[in-house]
């Protein structure tokens, strides 16, 4: 889904040139309802360069937006620096497997920034969403013309093939990245290498053995002092949330296994609602128990303890996302941005005309799914058409 990204202008902030929604997608369940974030589209932008002329560096891709109410994580984010300041590849994994959410992504994200104005930056970033090998060819291809635009055509097999020759030999400096790896295997082929480069890897598999592997990171939640100042940042001052609200907030988190991606979820339901991190621990076990009875846990395979957390926020939060105006439209629009690019879709695909065709048609259909039929997200009766207008603001980015 990305396009070619021109480079990025040294020491500028790029102007955003186009509408892109950052999309939190991990795992196809995360996704931020009306929680006031500052949404930044960074999508670089700027003058065409002359034809055929490069300029340094080159930025292909775009990872996810930095958090709200980011968490450094210190001793984490040393030790991905440690593993880019040596030769290899540097694997990051989480302790426990399932649907994601520990902070890979955003970690990732950090350090490829910090790779770009870095004393000694790199030349050429380029952010892959790996999650098939298809993906994975076409950000070569496209990374091979933002580095060669004289050079010719050629298919994306190609023009990939070019692309990890360059790397190898090049004396530029370089990173890629590449995000929720799914399975090493349909990389064979296509591990980027070379004296001058670097590579970082995240992906869900504890079990993920690389060519050239240097390190292995594992993210883990976050740390009780972690989860503790994430929730104080994103819910002290904010308007119309009762005094008090964070009375309850080493509970909550204790309940949701200090998972980062839970944690958002409910932080967005809690600014929603104008409740207490209390009133949520209430509304989460209200929602968990059932949907336990309805999945139960194999006992000892990890990532199910997380499973239930994680559906728990999300179908609160999704069915709070529903309720909001357009009523009936954020449930849709999830769904179809959940089989699109994790990380940025052009805003023009989501408010196109087979879009809003597909959010009339879900919309219009008379039995909402059973998670959606609460008193907050009842059936809805759309038979007006799905203006380009109300599909934008069922994209709820701030
Ligand atoms: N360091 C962090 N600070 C604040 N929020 C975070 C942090 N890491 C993760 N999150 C929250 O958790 C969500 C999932 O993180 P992500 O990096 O996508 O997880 P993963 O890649 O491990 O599945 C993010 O979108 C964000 O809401
Ligand atoms: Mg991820």
């Amino acid at each position: 889904m990305t396009g070619p990204h021109p480079p990025m202008p040294a020491g500028t902030d790029p102007p955003p040139a186009v509408d892109r929604y950052d999309v939190d997608g991990s795992g196809g369940q995360g996704w931020q309802v009306g929680t006031g974030n500052q949404q930044v589209n960074n999508y670089y932008g700027g003058p065409p360069a002359a034809a055929n002329a490069v300029e340094w560096p080159v930025v292909v891709g775009r990872p996810p937006r930095q958090a709200d109410a980011f968490q450094v994580r210190p001793g984490l984010r040393d030790r991905i620096r440690a593993g880019l300041a040596s030769s290899g590849t540097t694997v990051l994994t989480q302790v426990v497997a399932g649907d994601g959410g520990t902070g890979k992504t955003q970690l990732a994200a950090a350090a490829f920034r910090a790779a770009l104005t870095d004393r000694r930056a790199v030349e050429v970033a380029v952010w892959v969403t790996a999650a098939s090998r298809a993906a994975v060819i076409s950000a070569y291809a496209e990374a091979h013309a933002a580095t060669h635009p004289a050079a010719g055509g050629g298919d994306d097999q190609e023009q990939a093939d070019r692309f990890l020759s360059w790397l190898a030999g090049t004396g530029r400096r370089w990173l890629v990245v590449l995000d929720d790896l799914a399975d090493p295997a349909d990389l064979a082929g296509l591990w980027p290498d070379g004296p001058a480069g670097r590579v970082l890897v995240t992906t869900r598999r504890r079990d993920a053995a690389v060519p050239g592997q240097a390190a292995v990171i594992d993210v883990g939640v976050f740390t009780d002092a972690e989860a503790g100042a994430y929730l104080s940042a994103k819910l002290s001052g904010v308007a119309g949330l009762p005094a008090g609200v964070l009375v309850e907030a080493a509970g909550l988190a204790n309940d949701v296994g200090w998972l980062p991606l839970a944690l958002a979820h409910a932080t967005a339901v809690i600014i929603n609602d104008g409740i207490t991190c209390a009133a949520y621990r209430r509304l989460l076990a209200d929602r968990t128990r059932p949907l336990a009875e309805l999945f139960p846990a194999t006992p000892g395979q990890a990532g199910d303890e997380y499973a239930h957390t994680v559906a728990g926020t999300w179908s609160l939060a999704r069915q709070r996302a529903q309720a909001l105006d357009p009523a009936g439209l954020a449930g849709p629009m999830l769904d179809l941005i959940s089989v699109m690019d994790p990380n940025g879709i052009p805003e023009a695909v989501l408010i196109s005309d087979p879009a809003r065709a597909y959010l009339h048609a879900r919309a219009a259909a008379s039995t909402p799914p059973p998670d959606e039929s609460g008193p907050a997200g009842g059936a809805v009766e759309v038979t007006v058409e799905v203006t380009v207008e109300a599909a934008r603001r069922a994209v709820r980015t701030g």
